[in-house]
């Protein structure tokens, strides 16, 4: 059956914006996230402390991570690569980190410029590091439904990374549909397989919208036990070492969708699309989600 209450994971101000290519001044970005501070989500991932060469929409993680209004009852994990990343991140005052991996060979290599087991050997450091700061850390497995580069990935590799970062120590792993190619089917046997070696308590599942089955695809998790689920508002998002692939699933869209299956999240709906008409003006887009888009036309 499903759960009674689902964690929304809101990656709006590092997956949603690190794509844009105009750079967000950063007084807009402190605004975004204090306005999502207050909608009722209970994470709300700020940034990233990668190198600004690779993604110059993050260059400005430690102002935007001492900017903010800390609420209580939010926790505001960054991602961070490495060791490096992982120090600047402590000094800007984050408390909660996320450790980035991904279920194929050539993705990693694009994407922080090393193999899988290069990657693990550094995210050990890091967990390791984060443990004895009393800092939680958060695993992703990118390209768990395919890849821009390999094209299918197979469920086993997916297991193989997921307990390789759930065994270093990581609280929670998110599987990552990073280009959004997945389906319901697809979906289902990834998650058998990982399931038969991580208990769903500890896993989140990560969803783009590349091809329309996010919501799809995220109701099947629900019904096989999964109770995290990560969205960005208005649909932003993408990632730059994944060429084509288009937002998140929209975090408007989500609460609609579990509202309406009568499953508690605490999220204030129209909050939420406030803070997402915000973004949208000062990024000059278009919302990218539905509800948003049948509401404000209503
Ligand atoms: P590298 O070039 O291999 O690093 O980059 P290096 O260790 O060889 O060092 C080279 C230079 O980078 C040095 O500077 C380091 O100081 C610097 P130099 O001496 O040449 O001046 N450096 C750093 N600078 C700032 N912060 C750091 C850092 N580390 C080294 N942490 C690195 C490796 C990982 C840094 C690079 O590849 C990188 O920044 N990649 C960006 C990755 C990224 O942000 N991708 C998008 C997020 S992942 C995603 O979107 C997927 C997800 O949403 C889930 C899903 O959808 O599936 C999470
Ligand atoms: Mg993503």
């Amino acid at each position: 059956g499903l759960p009674e209450y689902v964690k929304v994971v809101e990656v709006g101000p590092r997956d949603g914006l690190q794509n844009e290519k105009v750079i967000v001044p950063t007084d807009i970005k402190i605004e975004f996230i204090n306005q999502l501070s207050q909608t009722g989500l209970s994470v709300i991932e700020v940034t990233s402390f990668v190198s600004s060469r690779w993604v110059p929409q993050m260059a400005d993680h430690t102002e935007v991570m001492k900017g903010i209004h800390q609420y209580p009852g939010v926790r505001y994990p960054v991602l961070t690569p490495n060791l490096q990343g992982f120090h600047r991140a402590v000094a800007a005052g984050a408390t909660e980190i996320s450790v980035f991996g991904a279920a194929s060979e050539s993705f990693s290599k694009k994407n922080i410029n090393c193999s899988i087991e290069e990657s693990m050997e550094k995210f050990e450091e890091v967990v390791k590091s984060a443990r004895h700061m009393n800092i939680p850390a958060r695993g992703y497995v990118s390209c768990v439904l395919g890849c821009p580069y390999e094209g299918s990935i197979t469920p086993q590799k997916v297991t193989e990374v997921s307990k390789r970062l759930y065994g270093m120590g990581c609280y929670e792993i998110s599987l990552g549909d990073t280009i959004g190619v997945g389906t319901p089917g697809s979906m289902k046997r990834m998650l058998e397989s990982v399931m038969k070696e991580i208990p769903p308590s500890v896993l989140a599942v990560h969803c783009h919208d590349t091809y329309g089955q996010a919501l799809a695809n995220i109701l099947t998790a629900l019904q096989m036990g999964i109770n995290v689920v990560d969205s960005a508002v208005s649909g932003l998002g993408g990632c730059p070492y994944a060429k084509g692939a288009s937002g998140n699933v929209a975090t408007e869209d989500l609460i609609y969708m579990l509202n309406g299956l009568g499953l508690n999240t605490g999220v204030d709906l129209y909050k939420v699309m406030e803070a997402g008409n915000f973004i949208c003006k000062a990024v000059n887009k278009t919302t990218n989600s539905k509800v948003a888009q049948a509401s404000f036309n209503a």
